[in-house]
């Protein structure tokens, strides 16, 4: 049944205090509860109901006296006193059984637990919602060596240790840990003096796998007290890397759970995509110790409230660690590829969604990246000493709460004086915008004409205008600047904006640093992209117009079978030969719109994609660069070569990227002796991928294969990699066959969610060949889901957003992908999760 932000009443009941006591058995883990409760007064109602699945009770007391629930499915409810009292009681559920990775379940003979959203109902009865916020204090007994909570440890002995976390906190941020474990261990050193103990847990084997994330951490907790001047509050932080695991990571209280992937690494095993996530992931988890557990959300429709600014608040602290250029860039592709898809598709839905069946499809790159682009656009309108103002005068009035999207904007109403009404619907209408431009110039004015537009989207059709920061600069005819960048506050439908006082037209340089998460439709001279892409002082821009010449070029080629762009090939060549601009943003302009990107513009500008033409000539246009660029590419991949130990650093990093990106290219011209060479003497997982990737696009990498699997067969991280890179790579007419056939192989191990992920959530990334004519992508892709739902209904209902884009395909290939949505949802004993998915998918 749909839930609506709407209907949102208090909870009729507080808690004060939770006591747990865990006796772990993984058939059979009881749990006593001892719970005090009391009346809110704020509630509209006084029914006492308590969430609770998948588990027995054994008993329960009221204040002391035994009594009989009225169970349900989903929980129970009962009578109780019109005052505070004490809820006892003693559920069995089974760990080992819990194959949807929600609540407590088991990893490799490890007991961990996943309970944000709603997955604490698994353990007890409690009213799992997040405006209930209490102090907990768990026992756990086991015969395990190494027993952890939240909170600081405050006993232990031979099988049974006690953990007590004096801040309240919603149950979602429980968590509990019971191994055969070993710590990296680390100290910490806060702002006002108090020693914090740090620990990475891990299983034996990866021991050699911490000392960057442990890194990591330090830096995270130092910047986070220099940046927004937030210091940690309790005595140990504890980081725990598990293998199966559903998402990425998990913030709770003093207790962050890790998927292994997104903590373990060394040189060997890791890349420098792998350091940087990593590095991000950890910071972000770390941030939320202030957004998102000291100030909470009120529901999970205010998922934003905390999943937004906390990934902001990574993405400014990865900028500060690597570089902000580079850094913009990343996250605009990323965003386009992931949230634009959401956005433009029928999946589409606010920043703040206002009804949901099941909340865990909602944890989404809208709510996560446009969330966090929601809070750029704030900071950039309100400047950045009012946005700390805002921030200091959010944690100072919200500390202990759990709070909502009106309590935001109203602190940085009070802050600022600002009117946010309007900035509001950021949150509350879905949708990407569209702005065109038009502009003239008559007596020295040059006047840019903005016109906003946002296409309706499922159950919005009507859009008001946004304020849409637009950050601009003009460029005069040598490549000065004659107007540093502006921010243009569109307010309007269609609103224009004059500068007076120049000497002749001006070049625009719009939306510069990507100021607002839109789409800009500009008519641009193939010239005036080139000039942009030379002389433009914005680095992001100049990295838009690179890649805008490369879409316009490839487009041609792609609709009228057009010749590679000689003006780009040229333009390209004469970029990445600039010394002045750093190796790192030199790969960014390498690499080519992506064959999704193309995809979508395709469809923007009223085509009907066809993935298959869209994948021919963009190997068309990556040979053409190839041949062109030969000499320089050669040039920068001798040069740019590293000696000396392996850092994972920014700078060293940019090196590799940019010889990696030349390897790619100087194996199409030159063929595999480079990349054989680079493969058969690399010291780093960077530069044996780059090299066995590159090997494999010219099909010479068979041998490189087997080695790379025969030196990596026991490191499961490692082994996704061969796995995932083997369907990227394959030719659309193979890419499912391969997939297949790489869900033969006995290493595949659907259960694991890092596995199935890098091998049947690899197809749809390989766009021709998920999206082959006669619908055998679709195919395999439903097959796999509807397997997987019975077992593990998150990850599966996930993965249906390889569908989210069918309205952009032909009639022949979307009614191969209704077949497949309609195959899944009729699949009987279907879960809430994925039947809400393919429901919104059909339409
Ligand atoms: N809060 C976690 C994070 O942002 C993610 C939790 C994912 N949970 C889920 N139900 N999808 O790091
Ligand atoms: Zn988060």
């Amino acid at each position: 049944q749909t839930i609506y932000l709407k209907d949102y009443t208090p909870p009729a009941y507080l808690v004060e205090t939770v006591e747990l006591t865990f006796r772990l058995a993984p058939a059979a883990t009881r749990v006593v509860s001892r719970i005090s409760f009391r009346p809110n007064p704020d509630a509209t109602t006084k029914d006492f109901v308590l969430h609770g699945s998948d588990m027995s009770l054994l008993w329960a007391k009221i204040d002391g006296a035994e009594i009989t629930p009225s169970i349900s499915a989903t929980g129970l409810t009962c009578e109780v006193p019109n005052a505070p009292f004490i809820w006892e009681a003693e559920v069995e559920i089974a760990p080992d059984a819990n194959t949807a990775l929600e609540g407590l379940y088991m990893s490799n003979g490890m007991y961990c637990t996943q309970c944000e959203a709603e997955g604490f109902r698994r353990i007890t009865y409690y009213p799992d919602r997040p405006d209930v916020m209490a102090v907990f204090t768990v026992r756990i007994e086991s015969d395990l060596p190494v027993l952890l909570s939240n909170g600081n440890p405050t006993g232990s002995g031979e099988g049974w240790a006690e953990w007590h976390d004096p801040w309240p906190k919603p149950a979602y941020l429980f968590a509990l840990v019971a191994g055969d474990l070993i710590a990296h261990t680390g100290s910490f050193t806060t702002q006002s003096g108090r020693d914090v103990a740090l620990n990475i847990w891990v299983r034996e084997d990866d021991i050699g796998k911490c000392a960057f994330g442990m890194d990591a951490l330090k830096k995270s907790m130092r910047w986070d007290e220099e940046v927004y001047g937030r210091e940690y509050d309790l005595d140990i932080f504890n980081i725990v890397a598990v293998d199966d695991f559903n998402a990425g990571a998990m913030e709770n209280k003093g207790l962050n759970i890790f998927n292994s992937s997104a903590v373990l690494a060394s040189p060997e095993t890791a890349t420098d995509s792998d350091f940087e996530r990593i590095e991000a992931i950890i910071a972000h988890e770390y941030f939320h110790n202030w957004t998102g557990n000291r100030i909470t959300c009120r529901d999970w429709f205010q998922l934003c409230l905390k999943e937004g600014l906390t990934v902001f608040r990574d993405q400014q602290f990865t900028g500060d660690m690597r570089g902000h250029a580079v850094k913009r860039i990343v996250d605009a592709i990323d965003l386009r590829a992931f949230q634009f898809p959401e956005d433009n598709g029928t999946l589409s839905h606010p920043v703040r969604p206002e009804s949901f069946v099941e909340i865990n499809n909602f944890y989404t790159a809208t709510v996560y990246e446009k969330g966090a682009e929601v809070i750029g656009m704030l900071k950039r309108l309100v400047g950045d000493a009012a946005y700390q103002s805002a921030l200091d005068l959010y944690f100072d009035r919200h500390d202990g709460e759990a709070a909502t999207i009106e309590d935001w904007l109203a602190v940085f109403e009070d802050s600022t004086g600002r009117d946010l009404a309007q900035f509001k619907r950021w949150y509350q209408q879905a949708g990407t915008p569209r702005i065109t431009v038009t502009d003239s110039f008559v007596d020295g004015t040059y006047t840019l004409h903005l016109a906003q537009e946002t296409p309706s989207t499922p159950g919005q059709s009507v859009k008001h205008p946004f304020v849409i920061p637009v950050a601009v600069g003009l460029l005069g005819q040598n490549g000065q600047e004659v107007v540093p960048t502006t921010v243009l506050e569109l307010t309007q439908a269609e609103q224009s904006f004059h500068f007076e006082g120049l000497s002749g037209r001006p070049l625009p340089s719009i939306l510069r640093g990507f100021s607002a998460p839109v789409i800009l439709k500009q008519s641009q001279t193939g010239a005036e992209q080139a000039f942009l892409l030379a002389h433009d002082t914005d680095p992001f821009n100049a990295w838009e117009a690179g890649q805008n010449l490369a879409r316009a070029g490839l487009t041609a080629m792609i609709l009228d079978d057009a010749k590679p762009d000689r003006a780009f090939l040229d333009a390209l060549r004469l970029a990445i030969a600039d010394e002045e601009k750093d190796p790192a943003y030199r790969a960014m302009l390498l690499a080519l719109p992506s064959q999704e990107n193309l995809a979508q513009a395709l469809f923007d500008a009223g085509h009907t994609p066809d993935p298959d033409r869209i994948y021919a000539s963009h190997k068309a246009l990556r040979e053409a660069i190839a041949n062109h660029c030969q000499a320089i590419l050669s040039r920068l991949y001798d040069e740019h070569q590293l000696t000396g130990p392996f850092s994972p650093d920014a700078s060293a990093a940019g090196k590799r990227a940019l010889t990696n990106a030349a390897l790619r290219y100087l194996s199409l011209s030159d063929g595999p002796s480079r990349a054989q060479a680079q493969f058969d003497t690399a010291d780093n997982m960077t530069q044996q991928l780059a090299a066995l990737s590159a090997l494999l696009s010219i099909d010479a990498g068979r041998d490189a294969l087997s080695a790379f699997e025969a030196h990596w067969s026991k490191d499961r991280l490692v082994m996704n990699k061969w796995f995932a890179l083997q369907v990227a790579s394959a030719e659309p007419e193979n890419a499912v066959a391969v997939t297949e056939a790489l869900t033969q192989h006995p290493a595949f191990n659907w259960k694991n969610p890092n596995r199935f992920r890098s091998v049947v959530g690899a197809l749809p990334r390989n766009q021709a060949g998920f999206h082959r004519a006669d619908g055998a992508g679709y195919r395999l892709l439903a097959d796999w889901l509807i397997r997987l739902d019975a077992m593990n209904p998150m990850v599966a209902a996930r993965m249906t957003t390889a569908f989210q884009t069918m309205s952009r395909w032909d009639a022949g290939r979307q009614a191969h992908m209704r077949d497949a949505l309609r195959q899944i949802a009729t699949a009987p004993g279907l879960s809430r999760d994925t039947a809400e998915m393919v429901d919104r998918l059909l339409g």
